[in-house]
Formats: C-alpha cells, sequence, structure tokens
C-alpha cells in the first residue's frame, strides 16, 4: 500500500481520497479551503453524497485517513500525489485549468523524492504534458518522478459506488514502474479482476472525453426519438426498452428527459468540441448533442408555456426538482435553471422544491420562494413542473396534488407520473415521448 495524498476535496477529490483509503492506502485529502478542512476534521461531509460519510467515518478511524491545508507538506510526506482539483468551464467552452497549473507548480516546489503525479480531474487530451513541464520547471533538483493520467468515471450520487465497484481503471503511464507503483494503489480491485486499461497518457485522457460525450450523446439521442415519438403517437419509453435488449445498444441512458445537466458532460463536450475546433478536426456529433440539449431545455419550457395558455404573467408556478438529477444536491447546468428563469422572464412566479438542493439553488435564484415539502409548493398553484427524478415524485400522491393546486396542470419532464392515473383524475398534462396514452 501507498502514502497518497489526494489535493482537492469536491465531489472527485473527497470521494477518491475515501476510496483510496478504504483500499488500504494511507491518504492524506489537502485543500486550500479551511472552512472544508475543519468540517471535515470535525467529521462532516461538505458535499451531498451518498454513503460518503460511512467511508470517511471508517477510514478516519482506522488512521488510514486525514485533512490538511498544508498542501506542500502532504506533497513531501507522500509517494503519490493525485490532482483532484475543479476544471470548471472556462469562457469560451475551453476548461479553465488555473488551479491544475498551481497545484502542480507547489508539487514541483516539494518534489523532495520519487514520486507518482497522478491526474484525476478531468483535464483537455495533452495536459499531462503540460504538468510535466511545470512540475519539470519548478524542481529545485533533478529527483526524478512519473505522470499518470487516472480519469475518474464517477456518477453523482453514485459517485461511492462508481469508485469502489468501477467498470474499469484506466492508467495512462509515463513508465512500466508508474505503471506497477498504480496496480498496488489499486490493488483489491486488481485483486478482484476489475479491467485494468494501461496506456499512454493522451490515450488516457480521451478515453474519459470520449466516454463522456459519447453517454451525452446517447442522452440527446433519445431526447429527440422522444419529441419524434410525441409527433407519431409512439411511446418512447416502450422504444427504449426495446432499443436496449440489442447488447450494442445497452438499456442504459436512455431515460428521455429536460436535457442533462451537471459538471460534466456540459463542460466535457464543449472542451472535446473546443480541442476539435483547435486541431481542425471536426466533431459534428459531438456540436448535435451539445445543440440538442440546449433545445431540450427550451422545449420544457415551450411545453409549459403550451399548458398554460401563454398565460404565465402573475400566474404562480411550483418547480419541483432543482439538482440536475436525483440523488445529489448539485444544480450546476440543471435543466431547472432554464425553466426557473423562462418564468421569472415572463412574470410568472415560482415555487420551489427540492429535497436536498434548494441551498445551492438560493445562489442563483435568491428571490424566490422555497419549500420544505412539496405539499407546500404546490398550494394554490397555476401549473407544476416536475425537473428531478427524486423518488419521493414517483410516488407523488395525485388525489392529494389536486385538492392542493389551484389548477390542476402538470409538466412532468422526468416521465415519473402515472399517466393512467393523470388521464383518470383530469389533469392537463405533458411529458417526454409519451402523448401517445393521452
Ligand atoms: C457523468 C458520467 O455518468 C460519469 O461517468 C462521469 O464521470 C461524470 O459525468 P454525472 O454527470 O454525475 O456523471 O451524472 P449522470 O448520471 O451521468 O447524469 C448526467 C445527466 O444526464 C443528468 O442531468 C441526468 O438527469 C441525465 N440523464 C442521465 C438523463 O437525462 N437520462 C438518463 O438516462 C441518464
Amino acid at each position: 500500500m501507498k502514502n497518497i495524498t489526494v489535493i482537492g476535496t469536491g465531489y472527485v477529490g473527497l470521494v477518491s481520497g475515501a476510496g483510496l483509503s478504504d483500499f488500504g492506502n494511507q491518504v492524506i485529502c489537502a485543500d486550500i479551503d479551511e472552512s472544508k478542512i475543519r468540517l471535515l476534521k470535525a467529521g462532516k461531509i461538505p458535499i451531498f453524497e451518498p454513503g460518503l460519510k460511512e467511508v470517511v467515518d471508517r477510514n478516519i478511524k482506522s488512521n488510514r485517513l486525514s485533512f490538511t491545508t498544508d498542501v506542500s507538506k502532504a506533497v513531501r510526506d507522500s509517494e503519490v500525489i493525485f490532482i483532484g482539483v475543479g476544471t470548471p468551464e472556462g469562457k469560451n467552452g475551453e476548461a479553465d485549468l488555473s488551479v491544475v497549473f498551481s497545484v502542480a507548480e507547489t508539487i514541483g516546489n516539494n518534489l523532495n523524492t520519487y514520486k507518482i503525479i497522478c491526474t484525476k480531474s478531468t483535464v483537455p487530451i495533452g495536459t499531462g504534458e503540460k504538468i510535466i513541464s511545470i512540475i519539470n520547471k519548478y524542481k529545485k533538483n533533478d529527483i526524478d518522478f512519473d505522470y499518470v493520467s487516472n480519469p475518474e468515471f464517477l456518477r453523482e450520487g453514485a459517485a461511492v459506488q462508481d469508485f469502489l465497484i468501477p467498470n474499469r481503471i484506466v492508467l495512462g503511464a509515463t513508465s512500466e514502474k508508474s505503471f506497477r507503483i498504480m496496480q498496488d494503489v489499486y490493488r483489491p480491485l486488481y485483486i478482484n479482476e476489475t479491467p485494468i486499461v494501461y496506456t499512454n497518457v493522451s490515450t488516457a485522457e480521451m478515453i474519459k472525453y470520449a466516454s463522456n460525450a459519447f453517454l451525452a450523446l446517447k442522452l440527446s439521442y433519445i431526447n429527440e426519438i422522444a419529441n419524434l415519438c410525441e409527433a407519431v403517437g409512439a411511446d418512447v419509453h416502450i422504444v427504449a426498452k426495446a432499443m436496449g435488449n440489442d447488447g450494442r445498444i445497452s438499456p442504459k441512458f436512455l431515460h428521455p428527459g429536460p436535457g442533462f445537466g451537471g459538471s460534466c458532460f456540459p463542460k466535457d463536450t464543449k472542451a472535446l468540441l473546443s480541442l476539435s475546433k483547435e486541431l481542425n478536426e471536426p466533431m459534428n456529433t459531438v456540436v448535435a448533442a451539445i445543440a440538442t440539449n440546449a433545445r431540450q431545455k427550451v422545449r420544457m419550457v415551450d411545453k409549459l408555456f403550451n399548458l398554460m395558455g401563454d398565460e404565465i404573467k402573475g400566474k404562480t408556478i411550483a418547480v419541483l426538482g432543482l439538482s440536475f438529477k436525483q440523488m445529489t444536491d448539485d444544480v450546476r447546468e440543471s435543466a431547472s435553471i432554464k425553466m426557473i428563469q423562462s418564468i421569472l422572464d415572463k412574470d410568472g412566479i415560482v415555487k420551489a422544491y427540492d429535497p436536498v438542493a434548494s441551498d445551492n439553488m438560493k445562489m442563483i435564484f435568491p428571490d424566490i420562494e422555497y419549500y420544505s415539502n412539496w405539499q407546500e409548493a404546490v398550494n394554490n398553484v397555476d401549473a407544476v413542473v416536475i425537473m428531478t427524478e427524486w423518488h419521493e415524485f414517483r410516488g407523488l400522491d395525485l388525489v392529494e396534488l389536486k385538492q392542493l393546486v389551484k389548477t390542476p396542470i402538470i409538466l412532468d419532464t422526468r416521465n415519473v407520473l402515472s399517466i393512467k392515473d393523470l388521464v383518470s383524475l383530469d389533469f392537463k398534462f405533458d411529458n417526454v415521448g409519451r402523448r401517445v396514452l393521452k
């Protein structure tokens, strides 16, 4: 097992640090954000991620996991340094790597023995070379190091499971020696024969983008099929189910919805596009995935306004679900943002509810009303929109809902409600690709 430092304690860094310590490594999670480290030292988790607290607690108790703001010392004391900091979207679609590069400088300044620098954060193809040159520039001696690209494939809301039981581990290493050391870092997975892809740095970086952009493309595709289903009176759920019977397609990621959000698909598709333009290698499929996704979010707004006969001014609409998907408090690029903004732009009034994401949405829309349960949010409203597929919305009591609202109008952008019940209770409703059953 190895002495490891993970720099960055966000969705990727904290889950990775906790997971690596669970594999038996000695892990320091380092972050310059004092408030985050203070929370973690007090046994609190700064993000909503199911199952993460248990893994963190278990490994703190076993003395395998600790937290610090002294990044330099953590680097000096470790053999393997994971870069797990944010790479948000820059102004013209490319990834902002400023934090990654400043971390590389810190690592260079503290290279006191042979180390492996391992990038977990999603970085554009070719970034590994830049990190290596920054470390070489700042290192004070001719001490050797190796670089490994080890991209993450964590879904928010399932990140702990995705880390501990991954489909594969991708290692783009600059030497056989560093690959062997990384195999030891992931030993429990290596022993239970999780596929380990050993390749070069650029190929590992490409695997991440190629995977994410493909998943985004698959979503935009099923969303367009859903829209066509509406026009021809087909049921997209049956279409998707039958498509999924073909092993080459797989049933996963074929749920039509309001358009994908999150901190990855929007950012990664744009970063890949930015690279393709730079290298003059067209990626028309990714162009289409991005454009289709933007249109899908607008289509949801049009659906709502059509249901309301375009009378929005002064009307009150309940938005149920603010996070970009269920089981997370993350609202980044959530389809709810477009929906709320569009209602406000037409002088509509929004009453919002989400089981966990309200505090994050308040940073974007501080002036709308937030409620602590769906019943209060829908009370006396002119329409209801379901934007996130939280389980509690799947089990929504439509009889109770009908008694609470002023007008029985509902847009179900996640197809979680029973159409049969909506019809029998005389709701005016719409969904995504399932008009057939009206
Ligand atoms: C994604 C990738 O799945 C993960 O492998 C990568 O490491 C990070 O990006 P994440 O963005 O956390 O993970 O969530 P994911 O579950 O992939 O959903 C992304 C978006 O697609 C969400 O807005 C979700 O609502 C939407 N989605 C997903 C659908 O609309 N339909 C689906 O069938 C699946």
